[in-house]
């Protein structure tokens, strides 16, 4: 795992909805650190809808625990983890559905080159994941190209 993600960044936020506007920017911030800007934009709206579906999942259950969000990056990809306690497992509605809801999902999976949940044993509940890379050559082109 530390060899194949070398950057790693971790955070904890209470179950507030106000979580969602911290952690993506915090987000947009690491992705500008790791200069991996390039991705920042789809890595902002992944972590968005990810942590939204976490701290809904987190204030289902009592009691009610925080949600932790994991970014890890080499230098071209980064990888987005958000856990919460609910061991429910995230369902994304089929996409000719007319709801007004169940849209969250879908874009993870058109914003992401693969992503993903698994039932975390130890902690209890899950991590939902999602992959993000630059769609065409190096994440660092246009730094590169200005320097
Ligand atoms: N972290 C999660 N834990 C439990 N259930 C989840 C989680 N994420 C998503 N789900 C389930 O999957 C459904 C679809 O999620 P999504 O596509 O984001 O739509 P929405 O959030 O608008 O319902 C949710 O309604 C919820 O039932
Ligand atoms: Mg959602």
């Amino acid at each position: 795992m530390a060899y194949q993600w070398p950057l790693r960044d971790f955070l904890e936020y209470g179950a507030l909805p106000s979580a969602v506007p911290s952690a993506r920017l915090h987000a947009r911030q690491i992705a500008w650190e790791w200069g991996l800007s390039a991705l920042g934009e789809n890595v902002e709206l992944l972590v968005s809808e990810l942590m939204t579906n976490g701290i809904a999942a987190a204030r289902a259950i009592e009691p009610i625990s925080p949600v932790r969000l994991w970014l890890l990056a080499d230098t071209t990809r980064i990888l987005i983890l958000v856990w919460d306690a609910n061991p429910h497992p995230p369902a994304p509605a089929h996409a000719d559905e007319y709801a007004e809801s169940g849209r969250g999902l879908l874009l993870v999976q058109a914003l992401s080159q693969r992503w993903g949940s698994y039932p975390t044993l130890q902690m209890g509940g899950k991590a939902v994941w999602a992959l993000c890379r630059a769609n065409t050559g190096h994440a660092n082109t246009e730094r590169n190209r200005g320097a």
